[in-house]
């Protein structure tokens, strides 16, 4: 049976969710933000799970409507806040990626506030990947490595990456199959689990349904059986 370490998640659907009720989009990516609290708690609970990296903003999300931009600026902010104590209670180590330096002073003393305050949780790690573009991360982790004088390794340039650490199980709810700049580096032996659940309708039982289906899958990492 596979154990499953590291969970990466693309949370997809939340504009759709709300448009489906009538609602506005900035609806979806409220609740939306209430399914990472959960997401997250159950996760810390689960004994094998050690790693939970979600997409949260990406490097071409600031391409949305200004507001939309603006809400989901807020609202991670907002979050980092007030699920703080949830964190800590929770014994969660908060690790953002992604290029920081592009947010305002203001969200970024949050999110350095939040990684600070839980540095000595030794539970679950936390991602979210803000302003976070897979490109990016190796293109910024090669600058990084560009005047060393040695050929350079896999091992290397992992070291150098935002996230250092393997994916085992990505899953992207909202219906769509693809990968959407994410994390390509660290997906590359990853199980892809494409769900149709729309993020704010995404629930521990759809995690649990997906987590026993990855422990009988048999991972061959290019090898043989
Ligand atoms: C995709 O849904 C979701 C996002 C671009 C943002 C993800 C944000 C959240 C889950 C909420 C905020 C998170 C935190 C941590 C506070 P979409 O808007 O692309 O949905 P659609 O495909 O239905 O339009």
């Amino acid at each position: 049976m596979n154990k499953v370490k590291h969970i990466a998640i693309i949370m997809d659907g939340n504009g759709r969710w709300a448009e489906l009720q009538g609602k506005k989009r900035v609806k979806g990516h409220e609740v939306g933000a209430t399914v990472v609290k959960d997401i997250t708690t159950y996760c810390s609970n689960h004994k094998d799970i050690e790693r939970l990296t979600l997409y949260a903003f990406s490097t071409e999300n600031w391409k949305r409507p200004k507001l939309e931009v603006e809400f989901l600026m807020k609202l991670m902010q907002r979050y980092l806040k007030n699920e703080l104590p949830i964190y800590l209670e929770n014994n969660v180590r908060f690790e953002p990626i992604g290029d920081l330096s592009a947010f305002s002073k203001s969200l970024q003393d949050t999110i350095h506030d939040a990684k600070e305050k839980t540095a000595n949780c030794d539970g679950l790690i936390q991602s979210l990947a803000l302003n976070y573009g897979a490109k990016n991360e190796i293109v910024r982790a090669v600058n990084r490595l560009k005047n060393q004088p040695d050929e350079i390794t896999e091992e290397m340039l992992s070291n150098e990456l935002d996230c250092k650490d393997e994916v085992d199980l990505l899953i992207r709810t909202g219906g769509d199959c693809r990968i959407s700049n994410y994390l390509l580096w660290q997906l590359a032996y990853a199980e892809l689990s494409f769900t149709k659940v729309l993020w704010p309708d995404f629930t521990t039982e759809h995690l649990e349904k997906i987590i026993e289906d990855f422990t009988k899958v048999e991972r061959r990492f290019g090898g043989l059986k």
